[in-house]
Order: structure tokens, then C-alpha cells, then sequence
């Protein structure tokens, strides 16, 4: 297959994975880890491809109803993770940025994401936004809040408010929309992930499960992606 370049940016919600699991009889957890194995996999082949941000939906402000074992079973594995990123960090060259509230998780937990944050933050092969504590409604709702804030302390005029100007208090400020798309899993729905920032997205909803995802699967997307006419509201 010839390949067609990617776009800019590629938003992912990771999903199927205890699904993975359940099929080969293994726990939850098992299939999580999987998961992580997949992003490690698809955040390399993103950089090799050259595309400038991948945004990951890792864990949602609804995940939390999910049994206890389950929680922190995810949780050991993403501070794992972001131990062996900062491990790896001067070979990967990979830029962390987190969207969520990070205050709901624990501080060692969030002392990692800060710490992954701040020492990547020269790199620029490609962004990865990871999404953890994650909702769309409520990054609206704290996006709000602080301009309000801003609104009591003089520093904004509700006057002059514009969608570019609100966007600047979103997580995802200073990044461009996302022009694709990717749910595995079968699902077709959004879950609360970036709503504001995904009205002109592109979705590519694809029936493999999470920890399966290869770079072909990426590839096939990408040029579904490309068949789409966009046309803004145009003609
Ligand atoms: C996605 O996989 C990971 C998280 C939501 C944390 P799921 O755990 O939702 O997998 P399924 O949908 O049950 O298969
Ligand atoms: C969305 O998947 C959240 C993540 C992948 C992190 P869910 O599995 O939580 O979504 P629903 O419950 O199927 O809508
Ligand atoms: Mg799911």
C-alpha cells in the first residue's frame, strides 16, 4: 500500500482492552497492560510517520466507577509506564503533555506526569498528549472556571470573547484540533473526549480491540482519512 502522509493530528481513544482479555480468559489488568504495550507501539510508528501530535484517551473522568481492583490496577500500570518515559526519555525524544485533572489522582502518580511534562518539554519529534482523569465536559467546565476567574480579576472582558481566545483555556491549548479520529473496539461513540475541539474531526470507528492496533491498522486508517471529502460547512 503507498503511503499517504499522515495528518498533523491524531487523537486515539484506546479501548478494548478488557475485551483483549476476556477472550484469552485473562483478568482485566492483563489487557491493560496489553493496551500499554500497543501505545508504546503506535506513539513510535506515529514519530517514525512524522506526525506532530498523537493525543491518547487513557482514563476518563467515568472510568472511576469501575471496581476498585480494576482503578488501581490501571493506575500501578500508568505510573509504570511514565517511570520507564522518564527512563527512556533522552533515547525517545517523545514530548509528554497531560489533558485531564491530574488533582484526582495521587500526588506520587501526578509527581510523575509533572516530572514527564517538564523534562520533555524541549523535545519535539512529536507530542503526546496523554488524557488521564480526562472528560470533555469537564475540561469545558474548568476552562470556564478559570475564565471567570480571569473575568473577577480584570484580565478578560466577556465582550470580547471569541472561540480562539476561549480555547486558550482549554487542556489542549496551543494545539490544533485533531483532523482524525481513531475508536477501536467496535463502539461507535465519543465518550466525553474532546468534544469543543473535535466538531470538524474526522472518526474513523474500527472494529479491532485496543491491544491488537498494529501500524497497518493505523496505516488503513490514515488512508480512510484521506478518502473523506472535508468541507468545513463549505460546498
Ligand atoms: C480501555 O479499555 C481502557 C480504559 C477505559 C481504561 P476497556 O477497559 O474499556 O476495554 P473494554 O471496552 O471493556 O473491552
Ligand atoms: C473510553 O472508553 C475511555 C477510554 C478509552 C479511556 P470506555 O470503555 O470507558 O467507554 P464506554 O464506557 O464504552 O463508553
Ligand atoms: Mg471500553
Amino acid at each position: 500500500m503507498e503511503k499517504l502522509s499522515p495528518p498533523r493530528h491524531i487523537a486515539i481513544i484506546m479501548d478494548g482492552n478488557g475485551r483483549w482479555a476476556k477472550k484469552r480468559g485473562l483478568p482485566r489488568t492483563a489487557g491493560h497492560s496489553a493496551g500499554g504495550e500497543a501505545f508504546r507501539r503506535i506513539a513510535n510508528y506515529c514519530r517514525t510517520l512524522g506526525v506532530e501530535y498523537l493525543t491518547v484517551y487513557a482514563f476518563s473522568t467515568e472510568n472511576w466507577k469501575r471496581s476498585a481492583d480494576e482503578v488501581s490496577g490501571i493506575m500501578k500500570l500508568l505510573a509504570k509506564y511514565l517511570q520507564e518515559a522518564l527512563r527512556d526519555m533522552e533515547k525517545n525524544h517523545v514530548r509528554f503533555c497531560f489533558f485531564g485533572d491530574l488533582s484526582r489522582l495521587s500526588p506520587e502518580l501526578r509527581k510523575l506526569c509533572l516530572d514527564a511534562q517538564q523534562r520533555s518539554s524541549e523535545y519535539h519529534e512529536v507530542q503526546v498528549n496523554f488524557c488521564l482523569n480526562y472528560g470533555g465536559r469537564d475540561e469545558i467546565i474548568r476552562g470556564i472556571k478559570s475564565y471567570a476567574q480571569d473575568v473577577k480579576d480584570g484580565k478578560a472582558d466577556p465582550d470580547t470573547l471569541t472561540e480562539e481566545l476561549f480555547s486558550g483555556y482549554l487542556d489542549s491549548a496551543g494545539v490544533p484540533d485533531p483532523e482524525l479520529v481513531i475508536r477501536p473496539s467496535g463502539e461507535l461513540r465519543t465518550s466525553n473526549f474532546l468534544p469543543w475541539q473535535t466538531v470538524y474531526s474526522e472518526f474513523v470507528f474500527m472494529n479491532v480491540l485496543w491491544p491488537d492496533f498494529s501500524p497497518e491498522d493505523l496505516d488503513a486508517a490514515i488512508a480512510e482519512y484521506h478518502r473523506r471529502n472535508r468541507r468545513f460547512g463549505g460546498v
